[in-house]
């Protein structure tokens, strides 16, 4: 008797890859339903038993928690099914990473989760969306996926959620995994991972709720209520009313984006110290994209009251640190977790 195919389910939320020309003029992304991006994967049927589902359909620049929310939950009802054996989810590529990051945070589960979306939109001459989409079946349904949590799969590389970041506007090669390299590559449905065994989900032992799923750092439902973190854009000759204007409407905490090594002006870390020190979490990382912020380097974080991010981009510190701040917000308990992941 024949083994049956491997089922994978593809969750589309829109972007590029679902994108089309619109009155003639310019595109727009989230036009296409799954089942359009499905069509035009000639064969796939023959190697993958494809379920599929829209979740949403709009330009990643408006995902929202909720959208999150309802993603992660519905990832987590797949992942109890014995028969999926990965999920695929078709997504805009401005904040892909994003998405990508924080499922991986909530989601404990062993089965692969993969995020793919494209550069061109559909109706583009040379489209990249259906050969990604093709690879991210690939990956999704292939065994050594398993236990690897939420990856990323673009021009053929495979990314982990961690460290993938969004590089370019608009080359076809945008994605890029700069501080720690790619996971894998994936062409003509053969999977290469360059790591063995898999990466550790991420678990933090000292604080989690007890509510959290089986084996991830936070419970879904902390993406409800996100807490109140903005990014700040370091640069020179920073206008203190308006830091003063962000911080005093009441954040939870703030992540620096700063130059280099994740630093601003003297007037810009004293005002951050005293915010830092009425409670607001301040988190310094680096407005570079790449390479790492050193606790204690260039700003004596230990005296200011500041955590840093390491080599976790600013973006994706905003979400660790949001979801952080719903259990602790003891500066070093949130450091010890962004050390942890
Ligand atoms: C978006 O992120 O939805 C638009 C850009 C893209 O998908 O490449």
């Amino acid at each position: 008797m024949l083994s049956p195919l491997p089922r994978v389910a593809v969750l589309a939320t829109g972007g590029t890859i679902a994108g089309a020309c619109v009155a003639g003029v310019s595109y727009q992304a989230g036009i296409l339903n799954v089942n359009d991006l499905l069509g035009v994967l000639p064969g796939a049927q023959d190697w993958v038993s494809l379920h599929a589902e829209q979740v949403a359909n709009v330009g990643s620049q408006d995902i929202s928690a909720a959208i999150w929310f309802d993603l992660a939950l519905r990832l987590q009802e797949l992942a109890a099914d014995q028969a999926v054996q990965g999920c695929v989810i078709t997504h805009g590529t401005d904040t892909m990473e994003e998405t990508a990051w924080l499922l991986h945070l909530v989601l404990g589960s062993a089965t692969p989760v993969v995020l793919t979306g494209a550069m061109r939109p559909a109706d583009a001459f040379g489209a990249d969306g259906p050969a990604n989409l093709y690879d991210a079946l690939a990956v999704a349904s292939d065994p050594q996926s398993q236990g690897r949590g939420v990856m990323v799969v673009m021009d053929g590389r495979i990314h982990g959620a961690r460290d993938v970041q969004k590089m370019s506007a608009g080359e076809l090669g945008a994605f890029a995994s700069p501080n720690r390299g790619v996971l894998g590559s994936v062409s003509r449905r053969q999977v290469v991972f360059h790591s063995s065994p898999a990466p550790k989900l991420p678990q933090l032992p000292d604080i989690s709720s007890g509510s959290s799923s089986a084996g991830s750092c936070f419970p879904i439902h902390a993406i409800q209520t996100m807490a109140r973190v903005p990014v700040l854009y370091v640069h020179g000759d920073m206008d203190l009313p308006t830091l003063d204007a962000v911080l005093d409407a009441g954040q939870d905490g703030v992540v620096v984006a700063g130059v280099g090594h994740g630093n601003a002006s003297q007037a810009v870390l004293d005002r951050l110290e005293r915010a830092a020190a009425e409670g607001c979490v301040v988190v310094r990382s680096t407005r570079t994209s790449k390479g790492r912020v050193w606790r204690n380097g260039e700003v004596d974080d230990d005296a200011r009251g500041f955590v840093v991010a390491n080599d976790l981009n600013p973006a994706k510190a905003r979400l660790l640190l949001a979801l952080l701040l719903q259990q602790t917000r003891d500066v070093s308990q949130i450091q010890a977790a962004f050390n942890s992941l």
